[in-house]
């Protein structure tokens, strides 16, 4: 994989204090040829060394000694550039694109290791909104990224299927839900989440002239607890109901789980779990509660119990934290839940850290901004709920529009509407940093000509085009010195910074940082193909560039896949 940034690594690493990943996750493309083709920053490595960064890269410019791939090594200020053989790198990069097409852009650092990433995770009874997108999104990408450094990743749903809510929800179906007859069972009641959500609605209404309701859904609460058959009965068909739902939605986002183990699953795990904080001398009662006093690291308190002896949320991520743990002797454990949840871990993972797990390093948080909405078609200004499925429909609907005034001889329209609809919505989750909030606009999320899903899948088809024009199978068995554009050389540099792109988007947690990469890729050969013609007389330049082409429709169906998005071979 990468030979020249490999030989990059392997000569930096017997000199820097820093791993082969991390090492990896720094190299640069500079944005001028005469910089180099790869450049390593060295004021990454300052404090280190306890150097100046400019003094760092003259040392080791002087240090370095170039190769058959690596031809020259120079300072630039802080940057130490590199320049590549350009033979070389036509050849090696263009071949193993060929060779490996699909799995192009895998890597090996994660081989043996095990990802658990908890993504989506919304809480039953309750329709998926928008706001479940972002982390549905963001977390496959994850997944596919990790599994593309070779992890083995269990993507797991932690459902919301436990709490007090579903003793209200039980009430309120008993009280105003729909009439069981003698031989009806629960589920010819034939309940969605909407009458769910009414009874919800309605519940709290009464409950404001009627407190007594309350009590009764405690003691319904109590009941599931307690494993009551009827109780368990209504909640398992309230749960059936959500994840037939739920899984309507992930399916046509082409999103899927390993496991759908939920906040419920830990219920007879979580004494043992309070046990061992309670062993451990960690908790204390305070105002009849159970909880963890984290004064002294500037937080409140993680609570653990109620005074009624019920769990919480928290009590439920630390029990589930200790089973992953213990399950699939995870090396890595990715939450992607949005920023509001910040305190929530940063206040868990203190707690295992006090229990003494040093795997809690491997924890992270990987929040993300908010989805807003402009004024106008399905805005949030009344406060009113988006519909993940409806925001979908709609996309589609207009993806559908779009190519029908395109194109009409396109066979599979609505399976290319549906591609680039989902595409669409997919791609704008997923193009800025995860920490800001997404302003969603319908004008720019579909637009074949912005920073789109649809741009890139667009340029793939015709990319894809561009080689069934040329009536010629592809071939690695050419020229490999007829290459000699800098706009070549862009395109081809580009290509072999894939697999590096990949790792570091993975470091970070950042599918933008791989959605940026096709952008650019996009318009890299954009620029190429406006300045240099493919179907040409000259026999060897066109095989070659039938190949430089192929292989930038490769990286982008790769890369696409990998975010998530499907990529038409015509649209
Ligand atoms: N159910 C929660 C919510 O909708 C998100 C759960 C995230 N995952 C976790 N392990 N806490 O806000």
């Amino acid at each position: 994989m990468d030979i020249f940034i490999k030989n990059i690594v392997d000569l930096l690493k017997a000199e820097i204090p820093l791993s082969e990943d991390e090492i990896k996750g720094l190299i640069e493309i500079p944005p001028d040829l005469k910089m180099g083709d790869f450049a390593f920053p060295c004021f990454a490595v300052a404090k280190q060394l306890r150097n100046a960064p400019g003094k760092i890269s003259s040392e080791l410019a002087q240090k370095l000694a170039a190769s058959e791939l690596i031809t020259d090594i120079k300072a630039h200020g802080p940057y130490l550039n590199f320049y590549v053989s350009k033979e070389m790198i036509f050849k090696t990069v263009l071949d193993e694109v060929f060779t490996e097409s699909d799995s192009y852009g895998n890597s090996d650092s994660g081989v043996g290791k095990t990802a658990v990433i908890d993504y989506s995770s919304p809480n039953i009874a309750k329709h998926l909104a928008v706001h479940h997108l972002r982390s549905a999104v963001i977390g496959n990408a994850i997944y596919n990224l990790y599994k593309t450094l070779g992890y083995k990743c269990i993507g797991i749903n932690h459902l919301g299927d436990w709490g007090t809510q579903f003793g209200q929800l039980i009430v309120a179906f008993k009280r105003w839900g729909p009439e069981l007859k003698d031989q009806d069972s629960i589920k010819d009641t034939g309940l969605d989440i909407s009458k769910l959500n009414e009874l919800y609605v309605r519940f709290h209404k009464e409950a404001r002239d009627n407190p007594s309701l309350e009590e009764e859904a405690r003691d319904w609460f109590k009941k599931l607890e307690d494993g009551n058959e009827e109780a368990i009965e209504t909640w398992q068909y309230f749960k059936d109901i959500s994840l037939s739902e739920f899984e309507r939605v992930y399916e046509k986002l082409g999103i899927k789980f390993d496991s759908y183990a939920g906040e419920s699953f830990y219920n007879n795990m979580l004494d043992d779990t309070v046990n061992r904080i309670k062993d451990a001398g960690l908790s204390e009662i305070s105002e009849e509660a159970l909880i963890v006093n984290l004064e002294k690291y500037d937080m409140p308190p993680c609570i653990l119990r109620k005074k009624d002896d019920a769990s919480l949320y928290a009590t439920r991520d630390i029990c589930a934290a200790e089973y992953r743990k213990r399950e699939y002797d995870l090396d890595k454990m990715i939450y992607v839940v949005g920023s509001e949840q910040r305190l929530h871990f940063k206040q868990f993972f203190k707690v295992l850290e006090l229990m003494g797990y040093e795997w809690v390093n491997d924890c992270v948080h990987v929040d993300f901004g908010l989805i807003k909405f402009k004024d106008g078609k399905m805005s949030t200004r009344e406060g009113k709920v988006i519909l993940l499925e409806d925001l979908l429909e709609e996309s589609c609907k207009i993806a559908m529009e779009i190519i029908e005034g395109k194109t009409s001889e396109l066979e599979n329209k609505a399976e290319v509407a549906n591609d680039v609809g989902i595409g669409a919505i997919i791609f704008s989750e997923l193009s800025t940093k995860r920490v800001k909030d997404v302003m969603f606009d319908w004008n720019e999320i579909l637009n074949f000509d912005g920073e789109t899903g649809p741009y890139v899948q667009y340029t793939h088809a015709r990319l894809c085009s561009v080689i069934r024009k040329c009536g010629e199978t592809v071939t690695n068995e050419i020229d490999y010195d007829v290459f000699k554009e800098d706009d070549e050389l862009l395109l081809v540099k580009k290509l072999e910074s894939f697999p590096l792109t990949i790792i570091r988007a993975a470091q970070h947690c950042e599918p933008s940082i791989l959605s940026k990469y096709l952008l650019d890729l996009c318009s890299t050969f954009n620029r190429f193909y406006q300045h240099h013609r493919i179907l040409i007389d000259d026999t060897d330049l066109k095989k070659a560039r039938i190949l430089l082409v192929d292989s930038v429709r490769q990286v982008i169906k790769n890369g696409l896949s990998i975010l998530g998005l499907k990529a038409p071979e015509r649209m």
